[in-house]
């Protein structure tokens, strides 16, 4: 009998966000090999001991404090690393410190002989994705941020329960900028095949678009109101970044928002912001060109604008 190929991912930034990854990862069972790199490198070697001794309980997984040279024969580096915001803070902010942060990792990673995918968590994750693309020289089909995988799941969860559907069932994507910026895609919002703006001012559903608007910015707001209280956010985005890393070790051609360079698809071109894509192996497989109304069209095109601009101001 023939054994697979072993799968590997570096995480580059075991903070909040990595290690709520490689604990998800443990749990969920998706990856035979963990290498954890951290800039400290102590913080590293307590989480892979710690994660270890869960395998027991948890699912086969070789998990280890590593290095760059580990990164030669990874399928997928995930980088997590970098400043998160503070209160009050703009994920745009956050630019400079971590583009500088950027430019020396994903270099080491590259001058270590990587060839595969990378996956980008940190903020502002649209920029950094350009970024790592830029600096990487990969195919941009390989450098994948995590976009607005997130937005998608907390717009999900909230419709799910306004319509007390499980959320599973709610068709409705985030799109644009991780940020200030992104848009809903109301016009394609469906839960098992009804469109929710036709379940607006239905007499069975009761649906308000201005409960539908307010939930919305709940949705672009949450990361505020989860800094303002537990000063970072984590587990979501880390089940979102397990979601698309299964996506691309089981090659499952999966629709999920991500941040994707776009090159002439929805009328822009030149800079990564999140769209849907079909995810699989090889990376983004496709971006999936949905049809805007005019309100959609012009606020995305706003998005990318703004996006647009940060990355002209930072990386030449
Ligand atoms: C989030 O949206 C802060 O980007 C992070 O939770």
């Amino acid at each position: 009998m023939k054994y697979q190929k072993t799968t590997r991912v570096v995480l580059i930034g075991t903070g909040f966000v990595g290690s709520s990854y490689a604990y998800a990862c443990l749990n969920q069972g998706v990856v035979d090999e963990m290498v954890l790199i951290d800039r400290d490198t102590k913080k590293a070697e307590g989480d892979a001991m710690d994660l270890n001794h869960g395998i027991p309980y948890g699912s086969p997984m070789k998990i280890w404090a590593g290095s760059y040279k580990d990164c030669k024969d990874a399928d997928l580096v995930v980088i997590t690393a970098g400043a998160n915001q503070g209160p009050g803070e703009t994920r745009l902010d956050l630019i400079e410190k971590n583009t500088q942060i950027f430019k020396e990792i994903v270099e080491e990673v590259m001058a270590n002989g990587f060839d595969g995918i990378f996956l980008i968590a940190t903020n502002p994750v649209d920029v950094l994705s350009y970024a790592t693309w830029k600096f990487s020289g990969l195919p941009p089909e390989r450098v994948i941020g995590s976009g607005t995988i997130l937005d998608t799941a907390r717009f999900r969860y909230l419709l799910g329960e306004y319509f007390n559907v499980d959320a599973r069932n709610v068709h409705a994507y985030i799109m644009g900028e991780h940020g200030d910026t992104e848009l809903p895609l109301w016009s394609h919002a469906d839960i098992g095949g009804q469109p929710i703006l036709q379940l607006v001012n239905d007499e069975k559903h009761h649906a308000k678009m201005e409960d539908l608007d307010e939930l919305f910015l709940k949705v672009r707001d949450a990361a505020y109101h989860i800094i303002e209280r537990k000063g970072a956010t984590y587990y979501g985005i880390a089940l979102g970044l397990v979601r698309l890393t299964k996506a691309i070790l089981r090659n499952e051609n999966s629709i999920l928002t991500v941040s994707a360079l776009l090159e002439g698809q929805y009328e822009e071109e030149n800079v990564y912001i999140g769209v849907p894509a079909i995810v699989n192996g090889n990376g983004i497989r496709e971006v999936v060109e949905l049809s805007l109304n005019e309100q959609e069209k012009k606020q995305f095109s706003y998005s990318a604008n703004t996006l647009k601009e940060a990355a002209a101001s930072i990386i030449k």
